[in-house]
């Protein structure tokens, strides 16, 4: 099946503000979290104009907003944005957003070429895009001026098979082996292969990264696999979390794995730092 922005939309207009909590309320969200805080502190500076591409609820933009210089926010869905307004309002840091801005990552002519040092699209925005995901990495190079930058994170396959393992035979049931199987080959969930979702997406393994990335005029600054200890499950990190010094040492850990090449495509979301040439 082909891109349909409607899929998207409808999906985050419909969770609305639980995507607010999706990084706090579990510990497997917040070694995510931390993760993609330590590469935007990394790589973003109070020299920068940043555009938020999909920024959702505003888990990252209420950061940004003390990161860079100036601050775009887009989304997709509209219930997002008002959202992320609201919240941004909530926290008194409104102002420091110069814009909000309805867009869908295949087609941002609304913006200037080559207008912003840095594009931030974490936590999936392209993960929706299936036969447009060339055109959204185009999107994205053709805002950012030659030596910016560019933060991607897209959803993890080999992650999310692990998690959901214990629901393979149930899948099996409803789908049959054949879609089940280039479900876990392609890792995307379609129309055509899993007709009961409406969670139309691309899970990727860094390989679909590469082969999107391959022949756009960009070097790789970093990869980084973010959330790889979530996969312990919600009770061992509870337990760890209640202990600062044990706690600390994970989340040390969390993040000094993030940087293996062995852990890319274990976390919860591949991230990508690309640099426009
Ligand atoms: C998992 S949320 C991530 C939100 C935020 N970046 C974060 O990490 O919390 C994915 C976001 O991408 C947005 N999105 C999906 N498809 C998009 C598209 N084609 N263009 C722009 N945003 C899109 C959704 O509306 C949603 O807010």
């Amino acid at each position: 099946m082909g891109y349909d922005p409607d899929f998207p939309r409808a999906h985050y207009d419909r969770l609305a503000d639980d995507e607010w909590t999706r990084l706090t309320r579990s510990r497997r969200g917040e070694l995510n979290y931390l993760v993609h805080m330590d590469v935007l502190k990394t790589h973003i500076t109070t020299e920068m104009d940043v555009l938020e591409v999909g920024a959702g609820a505003g888990i990252y933009t209420k950061e940004l907003v003390h990161m860079a210089r100036r601050l775009v926010v887009s989304d997709l869905s509209e219930v997002q944005l008002a959202l992320n307004r609201n919240h941004m309002r909530e926290l008194g840091v409104l102002d420091l957003v110069a814009e909000h801005e309805v867009l869908d990552m295949v087609d941002l002519g609304a913006l200037e070429p080559g207008s912003f040092d840095a594009v931030v699209c974490v936590g999936g925005p392209l993960s929706y895009l299936l036969d447009k995901e060339p055109v959204g990495v185009q999107q994205l190079l053709r805002v950012v001026r030659p030596g910016g930058i560019v933060v991607l994170g897209v959803m993890s396959l080999i992650n999310t098979v692990v998690l959901a393992m214990g629901m393979l035979p149930a899948e099996k049931e409803a789908i049959g082996m054949d879609n089940l199987r280039w479900l876990l080959e392609t890792g995307l969930q379609d129309r055509e292969h899993h007709p009961a979702s409406e969670h139309y997406c691309h899970m990727m393994t860094s390989t679909d990264v590469d082969r999107l990335l391959a022949g756009e005029p960009v070097d790789v600054v970093e990869k980084r696999a973010a959330g790889v200890l979530g996969m312990a499950g919600e009770a061992a990190l509870d337990a760890v979390r209640e202990d600062d010094d044990l706690w600390n040492l994970v989340v040390e850990r969390e993040l000094a794995w993030s940087r293996l090449p062995g852990t890319l495509d274990v976390g919860d979301n591949i991230v990508y730092v690309i640099r426009k040439r």
